[in-house]
């Protein structure tokens, strides 16, 4: 638990550049995991600092997003797609062919997230995952009710998951009802995780996720079982704790 985010965003940032720095130098590429919405945008403007200082290269990085809504057109603002480059890759040296991001138009779904599933196996895994957390307790979109041991997949996003996006889609008539996401099983092969969640809203999910039952109704609670996985707070996100 941090004073604020801008301090936990600090920290964690310097640990993924080291982190990348010295999977690069042993001759490989880092496989970082990513994440969109309202929280990674202080520590992606954190990784930006860095790579403007100096610090941290993207050249030899290969990314896999978390998930992408279902039927936006191509080039919406609301895609994340349209995020990703907007607050992290175009500032950096991010090479275009080694960005993922699930297809959220693909014309045949199921073969679309196996080859997801095996572009990851064949990049060697993922070596460090980012997660922000839902309300519904979801990391990716994973909501209650999925697997542990599930995999990419089409979801049905959950009414409070639709509800959170109304505002940045100017209505809940228009936010998509489906996603494509990394699976629960997928997100727990990362060899190392890290969660971020700021604010009073997000203060009871992170308290049941960490402390309560491990079970397929709050999927953040499967990270209770993973070997390296730290939460990264505010004082209001950990204040029930
Ligand atoms: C985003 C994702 C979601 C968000 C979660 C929190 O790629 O997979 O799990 O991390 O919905 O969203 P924010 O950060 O907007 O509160």
């Amino acid at each position: 638990i941090f004073p604020d985010r801008t301090e936990a965003c600090r920290i964690l940032a310097a640990e993924v550049a080291e982190l990348v720095r010295s999977i690069n130098n042993a001759g490989r590429p880092a496989v970082l995991g990513l994440a969109t919405g309202r929280t990674p945008l202080p520590f992606y403007a954190e990784l930006i600092r860095l790579h403007q200082a100096g610090e941290l290269s993207f050249a030899n990085v290969i990314s896999f997003n978390l998930d992408e809504y279902l039927g936006l057109s191509h080039g919406h603002p609301e895609s994340y797609r349209t995020f990703m480059e907007r607050e992290l890759f175009s500032h950096v040296d991010m090479r275009p062919e080694n960005i993922n991001i699930p297809n959220g138009n693909p014309d045949d779904i199921s073969a679309r997230c196996a080859a997801y599933e095996k572009a990851i196996r064949d990049a060697g895994g993922i070596d460090f995952q980012l997660l922000g957390i839902g309300r519904t307790g979801h990391i990716g979109f994973n909501e209650p009710g999925s697997p542990r041991d599930s995999r990419t997949r089409q979801v049905e996003l959950d009414p409070i998951t639709r509800e959170d996006a109304a505002p940045s889609f100017g209505g809940l008539e228009h936010v998509p009802t489906h996603a494509i996401s990394m699976g629960c099983g997928t997100i727990l092969e990362a060899r190392k995780i890290a969660l971020l969640a700021w604010g009073d809203g997000k203060a009871s999910i992170v308290k049941e996720a960490l402390t309560g039952p491990i079970t397929d109704q709050v999927s953040a609670s499967f990270l209770q079982e993973h070997p390296d996985a730290t939460f990264y707070l505010d004082a209001e996100a950990g204040s029930e704790l």
